[in-house]
């Protein structure tokens, strides 16, 4: 396809070498003869009363401020192609809109003597007698399908719209270039709201059937050259269908490419005889994400050496969970875990100190050669949740009811570690999943997806039967 001439809103240079001229015909008949057209988004009144008390906080802690939340803008890729539009986490989370965010809109609060008025302007879309209906290939209707309208957005997001044309950025606006709005509203994300649990629950579903086509897809990848891109394809066409997308780029790691921690190359392949760690996430169209890993065995069974390995990083695994309730750090998730992982890779004798020397917060760490990520971290709308919250409100926060993170210990025994036997080289395992802390203890929203040595080994067993 090609940019037909006359592009209203593209700012670059646009080429000529093959632009079509349009005739006298098209021109006086194109913008009669249409419809009315559809006016609502897709499930953003469901979360329009969750989004005005989320800005209702923004509010309150701005007195007198002029707040200028913005969407972002469409990135290019190469030449005429960019990367699909991904509006900010913090815009989507303050208005309810998300994966349909029309890219340039610009969310304000104006200060009044009572608080703010908030207002969104985006780009509307024009009407079918302008050139962008017909001829803009980045905006227009007839290349990008149906936009919203000022009304339709007003009545679904329940917020005031304008024109973005209308808008005028002040100089002493408050962006998310500023350190204090940016941590504020991120902040704000550290407790979910009963919108954005369901929302998780809903990722963690469709990404847990995502895991059984992968297990199910498992004979195929072990016949492809490239393995590893059949199990991202699966789990991409999954994401696609029931999701907005994959939240991050899913990490699908067999044989040594496990101990890579991101490895999202994904073009080895899968050997029967070797695991595979597949770290994966349905977003949905809200765009709330699930963060999962689950390891396999590639013919369907642990070998010995395989087992221990797996069931150590559970044991770590088990005994954060097991601590996880309102009032602990989030840090101590992390400290529990380490506790498992120091204390068998010292009994391996692969340390060269004692499991308790090693967990010394000056001297200690050698076990952590073999897992040096963390733990956990907050999961929400991003992946990596509420990243600019300060360190005493996230690592050495205390846990409160509505908080979502994940558990994700992991051993890896990279394929030239010449500290470990030769049986452990190449060995990599991880098991991540996604915690809600409630009111007395913790749920595993992935707990279906099979942990165990003996679950997997049914699953695939029963999926590939
Ligand atoms: N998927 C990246 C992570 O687990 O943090
Ligand atoms: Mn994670
Ligand atoms: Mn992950």
């Amino acid at each position: 396809m090609s940019t037909a001439e006359n592009a209203t809103t593209t700012e670059a240079p646009v080429t000529t070498n093959r632009k079509q001229p349009f005739p006298r015909g098209f021109l006086d008949t194109i913008s009669t003869g249409w419809a009315e057209r559809p006016e609502t988004i897709p499930g953003a009144r469901a979360q329009a009363a969750f989004a005005a008390v989320r800005r209702a906080a923004v509010s309150a802690a701005f007195p007198g401020k002029r707040l200028v939340i913005e969407a972002g803008s469409l990135k290019q890729r190469s030449n005429d192609t960019d990367y699909p539009f991904r509006a900010h986490s913090a815009f989507a989370h303050l208005t309810g809109w998300a994966a349909d965010t029309e890219p340039d809109s610009v969310l304000v609060f104006e200060p009044t003597d009572a608080g703010h008025d908030v207002t969104l302007y985006f780009r509307e879309r024009a009407d079918r007698t302008t050139t962008e209906f017909y001829a803009d290939a980045t905006v227009g209707e007839f290349w990008i399908g149906p936009r919203p309208s000022l009304a339709g957005v007003a009545a679904d997001l329940a917020i005031a719209t304008e024109h973005l044309a209308v808008f005028a950025a002040g100089s002493d606006d408050l962006t998310l270039a500023d350190a204090e709005l940016e941590r504020f509203v991120s902040e704000l994300r550290l407790v979910k709201d009963a919108y954005e649990l369901e929302e998780m629950r809903l990722a963690v579903e469709i990404t847990a059937r995502g895991f059984d086509d992968i297990v199910t897809a498992l004979p195929d990848a072990a016949r492809h050259a490239r393995g590893e891109r059949v199990v991202e394809g699966v789990f991409h066409r999954r994401a696609r269908e029931d999701g907005n997308g994959e939240g991050y780029d899913t990490i699908s790691a067999s044989g040594p490419h496990a101990c890579y921690l991101h490895w999202t190359r994904n073009d080895g392949a899968v050997v029967p005889g070797d695991l595979i760690l597949v770290d994966a996430g349905v977003e949905t169209d809200s765009l709330y994400t699930a963060d999962i890993t689950r390891t396999l065995p590639v013919n369907g069974t642990f070998s010995e050496v395989q087992r221990r390995v797996y069931e150590t990083v559970l044991e770590a695994a088990d005994a954060a969970f097991a601590i996880a309730k309102p009032g602990i750090k989030f840090r101590e998730l992390h400290e529990t875990a380490m506790g498992v992982i120091a204390k068998r890779t010292a009994e391996w004798g692969l340390l060269p100190v004692t499991a308790q020397e090693a967990l010394d917060n000056e001297k200690g760490g050698q076990h952590r050669r073999y897992m040096v990520h963390g733990t956990s971290h907050h999961l929400g709308i991003d992946v990596h949740d509420c990243a600019q919250a300060r360190r005493e409100m996230y690592y050495d926060g205390v846990l409160e009811p509505g908080m979502v993170f994940t558990i994700e210990p992991g051993l890896y025994f990279q394929i030239d570690d010449l500290t470990v036997p030769e049986e452990l080289r190449g060995i990599g395992v991880r098991i991540e999943d996604d915690i809600v802390v409630t009111e007395d203890g913790a749920v595993n929203l992935s707990a279906d997806i099979p942990r165990t040595v003996d679950e997997i080994e049914a699953w695939i067993a029963r999926l590939q039967g």
